[in-house]
Parts: C-alpha cells; structure tokens; sequence
C-alpha cells in the first residue's frame, strides 16, 4: 500500500495532484479538530509536506509522528521548521532552493525602484484624479546611490547582477567574504550601513539574525536611505525601523515581509512614503508551481530509496541513508 503523508496547509493544486498520485495524502487543514486527527493517523504518518508560508514544525507536532522521515517544506527559507529537533530525531528537512531565485531578484528591483520613484503612490495619485490639479512631486533616484546587500547569497547574487545594469555601486555584508567577488566586503553590518544609501536584505530568518538590521543600522544608513527587506520580517527590528522612518533618520522602506505575517503595523499602513507587499517575492503561478513540484519530488526521491534532493544543511544526511 501507498505511503502515508501528511500536509498540513493547502498548497497549489500541482502540488496536491503529485503527492496523490504517489501517496496516501492527508490533508491536516481540513479537520477541524487537529489533536484527534493527530491521534488517529500520527503513528502512521512517514513524510509531511509543509510550507514557510504557514504553521510550524516544532517538538511538539513531531511528538505526534513517531515514524515521520522525512519533512519536505514549501520555500527556501525553513525557519517554519525546528531543524535542530528534526536532527535530534533523525527526521529529513528539505526546502525548494533555486528554482525562486531569478524570480525574488526581479521583484526585489521591481520593490526598489517603486519604493524610490514612487510608483504606488503614482498609481494612487492619478486614480484619485489629482493629477488634473497638479503634477506628481518629483522622486527621489536609484541612480548612482550606493547598494548594500545583507547577505550575498545565490538570491543575494542574482539581485546584484540586476542591479549592475543600473548606474549603481555595489556592496555586501556577509559572515564572510567571498572568493572571487569583486564588490565591496563589510565584515560588520553597521559599517555597511555608513558607507551605503540602500540596504537589501536577503539573510536567510531564524534566530542568528534576529532582529540584525537595528536602530544602529538604520542610524548609519542615514537620512537619504532606503531599506529594502525581501527577507524575513525578523531579520528587521521593526518598532525600531517603525521609529527611524518616523523620525526621519531614514528616508523610506520597501517591504515584503513582517515580523507577525499577515499583520502589519499599522503605523507602517499610514506611512505614505514606504511601499509595502503581502510577501509576494517568489509568488508568480510559474514559480510557485517549481516550488511546489519540488516540495513534491523531494518526498517522491526519497521514498523511492534515490535519497532527498534539496535537503537543506543541518539535515541528518549522509548521502546513503538517514544517519
Ligand atoms: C503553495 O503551495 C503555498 O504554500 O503557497
Ligand atoms: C519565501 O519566503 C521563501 O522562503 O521561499
């Protein structure tokens, strides 16, 4: 008989049709009372297909899967997964790294160049018919500011080579330099900050960069900067980013993620001059059907005995079998 697999939010309709076809697919969104369903199927469960875009993967959901495997996760960040207890139990994370590269990096410059010119704020103006009272204010410019990236990564990588069709310089911050990268290295964040006009944070989430970009960061980007965040609302102190924006310390910020997803600030939503998207990065039907395909032939390779394909790199995997 089929395997047991358990996915715990709806995902795109490709993904389900793969995981049905290979597998005993349970759906844990559509029972209402979750700890009883738990209870009858948990024991039987062998891989869970989950996403950064919902609920989490903690010791307490594993608790309930005693012969869980394998957790394949929607998205390339997975800190919607308690990796260190995974690894504790043995237990497979894989993520969908790659094929949402190019994607994030079109938005991130799509993100960047509305929040400078104003782009939504445009589109409003014109639709409330102000523009037969007077023109659109002039914008500020990306021309010749001077780009820091948080996190030169393969996303982080595919955003500069964007951003070097533009009359930019380019900088980065990283835990460490790399080898043959000719942009500018910044071994602490503060020090970035103070040489660059624009930040781009792309550092993957979790604890370790918790709360990174501070008031200190912010204060060091000064009155002309702009902080662009497609990474993890975490990533950003946002009372204190909330704070700088108001105060004027910074000059505005693009957004796509917050730290208590879907809930924004509301001081951020009366904020006129910052640009804010609903974590739209990777989120075209092309790309989210990749993802998805991934999040499904990850399971499929594994139960076939080929051994995971994206596993990410905290993951108990030896190359062989489960160590
Ligand atoms: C789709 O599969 C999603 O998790 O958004
Ligand atoms: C989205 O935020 C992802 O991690 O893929």
């Amino acid at each position: 008989s089929k395997t047991d697999v358990l996915m715990t939010a709806p995902m795109m309709p490709i993904v389900i049709e793969a995981l049905d076809e290979a597998f005993n697919l349970h759906r844990l969104w559509e029972h209402e009372d979750r700890e009883q369903y738990l209870s009858e199927i948990g024991p039987r469960i062998r891989g869970v297909a989950t996403s950064t875009l919902y609920g989490r993967m903690d010791a307490a959901l594993f608790e309930r899967l005693p012969n869980l495997e394998i957790v394949s996760s929607f998205g390339v960040g997975y800190d919607n997964v308690d990796v260190t207890e995974a690894a504790g139990r043995s237990i497979i994370v894989t993520n969908t790294p790659d094929v949402l590269n190019d994607e994030v990096a079109d938005l991130t410059l799509g993100l960047l160049l509305a929040t400078l010119r104003k782009i939504p704020q445009a589109d409003r103006y014109l639709r409330e018919g102000r523009w037969l009272e007077a023109p659109f204010p002039l914008s500020p410019t990306l021309r010749q500011r001077k780009i820091g990236i948080v996190g030169l990564g393969r996303i982080g990588k595919a955003i500069a080579k964007r951003l070097e069709g533009f009359d930019v310089s380019i900088a980065y911050h990283g835990r460490t330099r790399q080898e043959g990268v000719a942009y500018a290295y910044h071994p602490t964040l503060v020090g970035l900050a103070e040489a660059c006009d624009v930040l781009v944070v792309i550092t993957p989430g979790g604890a370790s960069t918790k709360h990174l970009v501070n008031a200190d960061v912010l204060k060091a980007l000064g009155p002309n900067g702009v902080l662009i965040n497609v990474a993890r609302g975490s990533v950003v102190d946002e009372r204190a980013l909330i704070e700088a924006l108001r105060s004027r310390t910074i000059l505005t910020a693009g957004l796509d993620v917050y730290e208590d997803e879907p809930r924004v600030p509301q001081e951020l939503i009366e904020m006129e001059q910052v640009v804010l998207l609903p974590h739209i990065a990777s989120g075209s039907v092309h790309t989210r059907n990749a993802m998805g395909q991934l999040v499904a032939d990850n399971l499929i390779a594994w139960f076939e005995g080929r051994g995971p394909l994206t596993p990410v790199s905290e993951t108990p995997w030896n190359g062989l079998t489960k160590s």
